[in-house]
């Protein structure tokens, strides 16, 4: 049995804003077959429900730079415990991140106290051998186990891995905020913390965990070019022998369309029936005439981000409808993305219908209702959207990269590979014409909804990572270091 502690700002159904949490959410359960006993700790944001949690600590004191801060401890009813870390000042607001004004300014007091906490809960409630952390969020996690606590009996062999979801989000913030997160000025340096000037840190996560991986084989490739790299290409580089590409999951529990109780109708491979009613009451929904019933609708769910790719959709938008085809879509993000989609949808009332906010069952019902799935994304470290619609027989229409590229072929959707708004189209169109050969389409569809993504695969190559870490010496995060300092010299 390895015990393991994963640290992150997210987790579905608790706190979500993107694939993170499906991910912490649902990958825990999965290690459960593969002799893995996971916890999970994340903070208690105002949204996290605690009527069904119980409080398992009143006082989990957290001394940062100075500052006490008080926190205590809530868990959750759930078969794994997954620990909600509350300290108000810090936690209890709208945003996981950030308000309409940008991100809180005091973010990177919020995630350092939520990484010291981690090593709390990791001495007093759940021991771990193995910390688990995601994103920059928790990218402090290992520095403090490397630094503060090198020379503590308690953490002595713990191991950490550190998971990139997004290496976009870098967690950068000024110099001064080092004596404030209780760090020494020596991690200051261009093999610890520094980037660019600035204290990076997701560079701690990079640089003092003993392995790191990402959610899928293709994005740990692209992540070492410049092209990718987000500046961190030559980390990366230098820490390759020890970077992991482990594709992401789908929880088919929440995301079958025979059994998902956000839809009009239940169907599966063997009776597409149900599809049809699916995407009558989808557009229904967004009050699009009946005849897009004989043409594709094409569908997208997205956080409204440069990420996405919205902004293809949007550039494309005018000839999608001159063409007889229908969109909707669902999002999130950026104003300016939002107020592009609403003009396309004002100019297009009856071909296009877009909606904003969070809505999970939205998202459900545009995955089961539409014939085609849109992701033209810059980059996608792995994707979970493209997984759902294969389930649901919604054809992806993807660009060709990270997750992407690793999860859709031309059996089962439609790749384009330069980021472009003709590229993009000219894919879209090759689908509309499959989409006119009914019984070739419903065979890609069949294909899509027998693909298995299911946790099993990449739980076991998590289970079998952890392993290997505890196997290995006691130094592997340092060696990687030395490592480092070599390459970058030669
Ligand atoms: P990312 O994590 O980069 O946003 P993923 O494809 O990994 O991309 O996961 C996105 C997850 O968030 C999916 O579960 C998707 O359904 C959900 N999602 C994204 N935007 C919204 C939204 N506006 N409303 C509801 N769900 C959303
Ligand atoms: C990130 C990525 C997405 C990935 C998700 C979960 O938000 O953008 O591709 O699926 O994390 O790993």
């Amino acid at each position: 049995m390895i015990k393991v502690l994963m640290v992150a700002s997210e987790a579905a159904p608790f706190a979500k804003t993107g694939g993170l949490a499906d991910v912490v959410g649902s990958l825990p359960a999965a290690l459960r077959s593969f002799d893995c006993e996971v916890a999970v700790l994340i903070p208690r944001y105002r949204a996290v429900d605690l009527s069904s949690a119980r409080r398992i600590y009143d006082s989990l004191p957290v001394w940062l730079g100075g500052v006490l801060h008080q926190t205590s401890l809530y868990q959750a009813d759930a078969a794994t415990p997954f620990y909600f870390l509350e300290a108000p000042s810090l936690y209890d607001r709208d945003g996981f991140y950030g308000d309409s004004d940008g991100d809180y300014p005091d973010n990177a007091a919020r995630f350092a106290v939520l990484s010291r906490a981690a090593l709390a809960v990791a001495r007093r409630v759940f021991r771990p051998q193995i910390l688990h952390c995601h994103d920059w969020q928790s990218g402090l996690v290992p520095v403090y186990l490397r630094t503060v606590f090198a020379f503590d009996p308690t953490f002595l062999g713990m191991k950490t891995l550190f998971t990139i979801h997004n290496l976009g989000y870098q967690g950068l913030f000024p110099p001064v905020v080092l004596p404030r997160v209780g760090l020494d000025r020596r991690v200051f340096k261009m093999d610890g913390l520094e980037f660019f000037g600035q204290v990076s840190f997701i560079k701690g996560g990079l640089n003092y965990s003993d392995a790191v991986s990402t959610v899928s084989k293709k994005y740990a490739l692209e992540i070492q070019t410049p092209e990718y790299g987000f500046g961190l290409d030559g980390v990366l580089r230098a820490r390759s022998a020890d970077l992991h590409g482990i594709l992401n999951g789908v929880d088919y529990g929440n995301w079958d369309p025979q059994t998902d109780p956000h839809i009009a109708s239940h169907y599966s491979a063997g009776d597409l029936s149900g599809k049809r009613l699916c995407k009558q009451a989808l557009i229904r929904e967004f009050g699009l005439p009946e005849l897009a019933m004989k043409r594709p609708l094409l569908g997208a769910i997205s956080r409204l981000t440069p990420q996405k790719g919205t902004e293809l959709i949007v550039e494309i938008a005018p000839q999608l409808t001159a063409e007889d085809l229908y969109l909707v879509m669902l999002g999130s993000g950026d104003a300016v993305y939002e107020e592009a989609l609403r003009a396309a949808a004002l100019a297009h009332p009856d071909r296009i219908g877009v909606r904003f906010g969070y809505d999970e069952a939205l998202a459900h019902k545009i995955e089961a209702g539409a014939d085609l799935f849109l992701m033209p994304s810059q980059y996608e470290p792995s994707g979970l959207n493209q997984m759902y619609s294969l389930r649901y027989g919604t054809v992806p229409v993807v660009r060709a990269t990270g997750g992407l590229d690793d999860t859709i072929d031309e059996g089962t959707g439609f790749k384009f590979q330069e980021y472009s708004a003709q590229a993009f189209l000219a894919a879209v169109r090759a689908a509309a014409a499959a989409y006119e050969d009914r019984p070739g389409w419903e065979a890609m569809l069949r294909r899509g909804i027998r693909r298995d993504f299911s946790w099993r695969a990449s739980a076991a190559e998590y289970a079998a990572l952890y392993q290997k870490l505890l196997e290995s010496g006691e130094n592997a995060a340092s060696f990687s270091r030395i490592q480092h300092q070599t390459h970058l010299r030669g």
